[in-house]
């Protein structure tokens, strides 16, 4: 099958490199010629583990191209991948303005029948606003369009993986022609035709992933629903943290149980300082805004976004409480990344932090396998290592804000050496609490009982 995609971010990439491995010829474009150019010159504009290795052997079998003509890229395929960015207005609406410019394009451009799927993140009803838009836009070229929604459900860190090995692939359709088209293209990842460049020397023997067919509206709505009902599970773990505090429990002991609970599952409940990222605050927003439209009242969500944004004001009480005074303090930041194993940074909680901390008169010194360069395009003011024991030497405390693996093997015991006050704030819950009051650190996080940082509130609950 011959396959445009239509932006080259995180889904672009992953979608059309995962898409050419899957035997298909793949031109991918995008609106940003620096971008173009770096990819055409073999250059990776993001962070996604395996992303280069499968890039790179599908543009040298020339099953793969870059273009910055966007006429080119309409031209040169039968279906046409739109995975342009949806990001969030004032007003939480999702911005469909590139949505309607791709839209614009595509009917200008086109000479052939498409079949244009919607593989960006949009708000239930999209598909209906495309096609009258291509209808509109197209003068009298050969153009005629159906349009699919095809939502991603893709994980920055894992991406190549989860798109290689998904849990289900979900097409939102109107005819069955456009039905076997995507299954078509979907063939060969669900009968395992690829070369994995994740599992060696084969993929594990998993379930089948499922084909759900529907309506357009439900695909749309489907991904909303799906991103929302995981930051509802993250923003309740939230709350029962903030209760394990005050009551001496231990969030690590209460949730381990209640996730072995098939019907609750242990994913997505890890306490901390919240959610973040591209997509679920945005799509949480979106799907709200959905609902008012729609007269239906979202309350369950809205509190999940407001017990999300009250994480960070959480945690910069621990470090107030710790420090007692912020001004002229050397604090060292762990994790700049929303998350880890990418160098995403949009919407990260590590940005909230950073203002905060400056603003308050701190002197902020930071490290992150990943995510250093993107961070310091909008704080260059603060200091970066790659040398996380750097970020200590002399530090008067240090803030875990993600979860690299990495920082969790680091050698403590020097760190504790090289800091001014053995102080560790961690806000992924990524340390044993026993061992770091072993090594000597003073030592607080979500949830979790530490014994000198958080006053647990007991003697308020017996009155
Ligand atoms: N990042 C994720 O983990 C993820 C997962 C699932 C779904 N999504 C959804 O997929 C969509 C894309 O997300 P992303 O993270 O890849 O975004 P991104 O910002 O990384 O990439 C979007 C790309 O589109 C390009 N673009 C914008 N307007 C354009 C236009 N008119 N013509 C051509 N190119 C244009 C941008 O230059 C950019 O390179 C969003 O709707 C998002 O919600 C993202």
């Amino acid at each position: 099958m011959r396959i445009s995609m239509i932006g080259c971010g995180y889904v672009g990439l992953v979608t059309g490199a995962c898409l050419a491995e899957a035997g298909h010829q793949v031109v991918c474009t995008d609106n940003d010629p620096a971008r173009i150019a770096a990819l055409q010159a073999g250059q990776m504009p993001i962070y996604e583990p395996h992303l280069d290795a499968i890039l790179a052997a599908n543009c040298r079998e020339n099953r793969l191209s870059f273009t910055g003509d966007a006429g080119e890229a309409v031209r040169a395929g039968d279906v046409i991948f739109i995975c342009v960015g949806t990001p969030p207005l004032e007003t939480g609406e999702a911005d469909l303005s590139a949505i309607d410019n791709v839209a614009r394009m595509i009917a200008t451009e086109a000479r052939s029948p498409k079949l244009v799927v919607e593989k960006s993140t949009v708000p239930a009803r999209t598909g209906r606003q495309l096609k009258r838009a291509l209808e509109v836009y197209r003068r009298n070229g050969g153009g005629e369009f159906r349009v699919a929604s095809n939502p991603e459900f893709l994980r920055e860190g894992t991406a190549v993986e989860d798109f290689l090995h998904p849990d289900r692939i979900v097409l939102g359709v109107e005819e069955e022609a456009t039905e076997q088209q995507l299954r078509e293209i979907y063939g060969p990842i669900l009968e395992g035709r690829f070369r994995c460049p994740v599992h060696s020397p084969a993929c594990p023997s998993t379930k089948a992933p499922q084909m759900v067919v529907t309506t357009i509206n439900s695909a749309e709505l489907i991904k909303h629903a799906s991103n929302s009902f995981l930051a509802l599970k993250i923003s309740y773990a939230n709350v029962v943290a903030d209760l394990c505090e005050r009551v001496g429990a231990d969030i690590e002991e209460v949730i381990r149980a209640v996730g072995l609970d098939p019907r609750i599952g242990p994913q997505f409940l890890r306490a901390g300082l919240g959610f973040g990222g591209f997509c679920f605050p945005k799509d949480i927003q979106a799907f709200i805004r959905l609902a008012e439209r729609a007269g239906v009242d979202f309350g369950l969500l809205k509190e999940a976004e407001r017990v999300n944004k009250g994480r960070v004001d959480l945690f910069l009480e621990k470090v107030r409480r710790a420090l007692w005074v912020v001004k002229d303090k050397k604090v060292g930041l762990l994790g700049l990344a929303f998350k880890p194993n990418t160098d995403d940074i949009r919407f990260a909680p590590s940005l909230e932090v950073i203002r905060r901390l400056l603003a308050e008169g701190a002197q902020v010194r930071a490290c992150d396998p990943k995510a250093m360069e993107r961070t310091c395009t909008i704080f260059p003011q603060i200091q970066y290592s790659h040398d996380s024991y750097e970020v200590a030497r002399d530090a008067d405390a240090l803030l875990i804000l993600t979860e690299w693996d990495e920082f969790r093997h680091l050698n403590w015991e020097r760190i504790y050496r090289l800091m001014a006050r053995p102080l560790v704030i961690d806000g992924r819950n990524l340390l044993e609490p026993e061992m770091m009051k072993e090594f000597g650190f003073e030592y607080d996080s979500f949830g979790r009982p530490s014994d000198s940082l958080t006053p647990a509130l007991v003697p308020a609950l017996t009155h």
